[in-house]
């Protein structure tokens, strides 16, 4: 069975993303390997729990030799989603961003050329192109602008990526999505902020004057993305991942206070974030036309199922918002797995 090493496997898309493959393929196996920093959710996975095709590693992707460990043992493609990854915590405190976005990315990269892993996906993200204005799409070849310390680190990664195929002819792919929503995502992000405020009736802080803009996709578009790109993406290049779904932050708020049947008036503008990108969209053609991938879930499905999501998982949302989902793999995981660290 072909051995897939996923780094970041509890956070929100790459639990996901381990779900998707565990759910619709039964020629793969996975190795997650996730260091459960505040954004590691091991809950996430409950419905894996047990499954011989899952192994979680509680480690970091920094740790070059844990890394070459895990790869030796049979490892076909890696697929690294293992970042430190929310804007605000960035420009508050950048050194984690570089040290795992960037050190992480490097040392991944490093053991997997040392043990000839066949192919090698780096998740990106389209803050590495910067600000759109009005109009217009990023493409594949627009340049790297990153505003603020999480994208830039990010675009480090994936110069490092680049430069690996190059020199060393790694078989080395680089995705870069749009902002995702959907199941699990960390309540520090706008929808689950968004939703979690309104269910508690607190206000919905919306940054600046709210015309922000960002394309949303449905997570599992984006899980389904990465496996075409993982299947049949081409070394060396480049695929954006858009969802087609432009919204201005102030439009967004609104949809998810409708859709809980929630006042507008909870709605109050905040002081803006550093350095805020105006507007995020892009070409995701060539994916399309290369790989056949489009998006399956318009924003006027997504938004009610995620919405109903957390309403059905407030259990989730709560253990979250007060730590006790850390105490899980301690308690729980640890003891019934006798986990490997
Ligand atoms: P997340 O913050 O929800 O999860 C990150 C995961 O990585 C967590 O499980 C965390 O424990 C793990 N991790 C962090 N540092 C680690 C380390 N040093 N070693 C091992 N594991 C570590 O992130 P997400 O939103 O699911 O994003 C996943 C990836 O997708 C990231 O690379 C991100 O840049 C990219 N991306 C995200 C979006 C989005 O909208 N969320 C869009 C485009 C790209
Ligand atoms: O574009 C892809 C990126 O999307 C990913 O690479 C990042 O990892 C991911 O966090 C996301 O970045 P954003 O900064 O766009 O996402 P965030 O959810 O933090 O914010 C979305 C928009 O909503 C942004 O314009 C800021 C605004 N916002 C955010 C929060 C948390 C608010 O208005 N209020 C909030 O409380």
């Amino acid at each position: 069975m072909r051995k897939i090493l996923v780094t970041g496997g509890c956070g929100f898309i790459g639990s996901n993303f381990v779900l998707h493959l565990l759910r619709t393929r039964k020629d793969l196996q996975v190795v997650n390997l996730d260091k459960l920093t505040y954004a590691g959710n091991l809950v996430n996975l409950s419905e894996i729990e047990g499954d011989p095709r899952h192994r979680f590693v509680h480690g970091d992707i920094c740790d070059e030799a844990l890394v070459a460990r895990l790869l030796a043992d049979g490892v076909d493609s890696v697929v690294n989603f293992a970042a430190e990854t929310h804007v605000d915590r960035s420009i508050q405190d950048s050194a984690p961003f570089i040290l795992t976005n960037v050190g992480g990315t490097h040392a991944l990269l490093v053991a997997a050329r040392k043990c000839k892993v066949r192919k090698f996906i780096q998740v990106g993200t389209d803050e590495v192109y910067g600000s759109l204005g009005p109009s217009g799409l990023f493409t594949e070849d627009s340049p790297l602008q990153p505003n603020n310390p999480y994208s830039a680190s990010k675009a480090g990664a994936d110069l490092l990526v680049r430069a690996f195929q190059r020199t060393y002819g790694m078989d080395a792919t680089i995705t870069r999505c749009t902002n995702n929503y959907g199941p699990f995502q960390f309540p520090e992000k706008a929808i689950p902020v968004f939703i979690g405020n309104a269910l508690a009736d607190r206000p919905i802080p919306v940054y600046g004057d709210g015309l922000h803009v960002r394309d949303w996709l449905f997570v599992e578009d984006h899980c389904r993305a990465i496996e075409a790109v993982m299947e049949r993406g081409r070394a060396g290049e480049v695929y954006n991942v858009g969802g087609a779904n432009e919204l201005p932050n102030i439009e967004l708020a609104r949809l998810i206070l409708r859709e809980l049947k929630k006042p507008e008036s909870l709605i109050q503008f905040v002081k803006d974030r550093p350095g805020h990108d105006r507007r995020y969209a892009l070409d995701s053609s060539k994916l399309s036309r290369e790989l056949g991938w489009k998006p399956l879930v318009s924003l006027a499905e997504g938004i009610p199922r995620t919405v109903r999501w957390y309403c059905e998982h407030q259990d989730w949302l709560r253990r979250v918002q007060t730590g006790e989902y850390q105490e899980y793999y301690r308690k729980h995981y640890h003891e019934r797995h006798g986990l490997q660290e």
